[in-house]
Formats: structure tokens, C-alpha cells, sequence
């Protein structure tokens, strides 16, 4: 019997962006099937609550029912991982600066875990400078970031900014 090969792609996802959408897309080409985890940390002032980015994400991946799941999670990533019975960790690299961070996080990741690996994917170039922390800055400068994020995080993204200014 063939093993279902299962990733999880972990992020603050505070909002999703193309770029996320991307490397998850990307990596149904490589598993069978990618869990979306969501930190959600109660101490980080994030702009959308977790339950508005597991709905933002799960439209976004609604195309892909039964191979995409999108669950939140506290606490390590690697008992996360663990959990889900997941031996991978999906990670987007951009550019050579995330590098050090990143590898530190999948070192002590697999320490922690007792083995989960961790695939890098490099992002598209058009994705390559697109951030959610840049997306959510110029957004809230009242610049168009229709084509950094899916239409309905922008969508998103105007109706909580606007209520914000209200
Ligand atoms: O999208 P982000 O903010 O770059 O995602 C970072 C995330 C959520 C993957 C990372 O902060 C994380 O895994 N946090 C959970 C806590 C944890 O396991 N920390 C130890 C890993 S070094």
C-alpha cells in the first residue's frame, strides 16, 4: 500500500498573499496532500483574527477540497507537526535573507520533532518581494495591492481597514 505523502505549509499567514498561494500549488506537484497551518498567537497583535485568515485561506484553496486543509495551531511547530503525522515542513524562500532564519527554524525543527524535514521552495520572481508585512503596510497607506494578494483578501483587507478608520 502507498503511503499518503502529506506537507505542512506553516505561516502567520496575516493575510495570505500570492506568494503563499504559489508555494502551496507548488507543493501539490510534490505531496499528496498539504495541511495550511495557521499560528495563531494570542501575544502577536495580528491584523485578521485567526478565524478570519483560516477563512481567507480555505477560499483560496477551495479548488483543491480533500488535498488542502487549513487548521490553526499553537504552541511548536514541530508537535504540530508531530500531530499530524506530517514528516515535512513546507517553507517559501525569497531571497537569501531568509535564509538564516530559515535554517535555524528547520535545524531546530527536526531537532525538536525527532526527524520532520523541512523543503525549501523558492518563490516565483513576481513573488519575490511580496511579504504579508509589506502587503498589509501599503495597503494601509492606501496603495493598490490588487496584485500582491488574491481578490478576496483585498477585498478583505478594505472592508477591515476601512472599518479601522471608521
Ligand atoms: O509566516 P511566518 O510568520 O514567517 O511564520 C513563522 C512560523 C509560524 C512558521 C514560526 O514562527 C513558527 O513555527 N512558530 C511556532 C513556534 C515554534 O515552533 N517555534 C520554534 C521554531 S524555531
Amino acid at each position: 500500500m502507498t503511503q499518503t505523502r502529506t506537507a505542512i505549509f506553516p505561516g502567520s499567514f496575516d493575510p495570505p498573499t500570492n506568494g503563499h498561494v504559489d508555494i502551496v500549488e507548488r507543493a501539490l506537484e510534490l505531496f499528496d496532500t498539504v495541511i495550511v497551518g495557521i499560528l495563531s498567537h494570542p501575544e502577536k497583535k495580528a491584523l485578521f483574527t485567526t478565524k478570519e485568515r483560516v477563512n481567507l485561506l480555505e477560499k483560496s484553496f477551495k479548488k483543491y477540497k480533500g488535498r488542502v486543509s487549513v487548521e490553526e495551531f499553537s504552541g511548536l511547530l514541530a508537535e504540530f507537526a508531530k500531530r499530524k503525522k506530517s514528516r515535512v515542513i513546507i517553507r517559501g524562500l525569497r531571497a537569501i535573507t531568509d535564509f538564516d532564519y530559515e535554517s535555524q527554524m528547520a535545524l531546530m525543527n527536526r531537532r525538536l520533532s525527532g526527524g520532520v524535514e523541512t523543503v525549501f521552495l523558492v518563490a516565483r520572481e513576481e513573488n519575490s518581494y511580496i511579504s504579508s508585512s509589506v502587503v498589509k503596510q501599503v495597503a494601509k497607506l492606501g496603495g493598490k495591492v490588487t496584485a500582491f494578494v488574491p481578490k478576496h483578501v483585498v477585498n478583505a483587507l478594505r472592508a477591515k481597514l476601512s472599518k479601522r478608520k471608521g
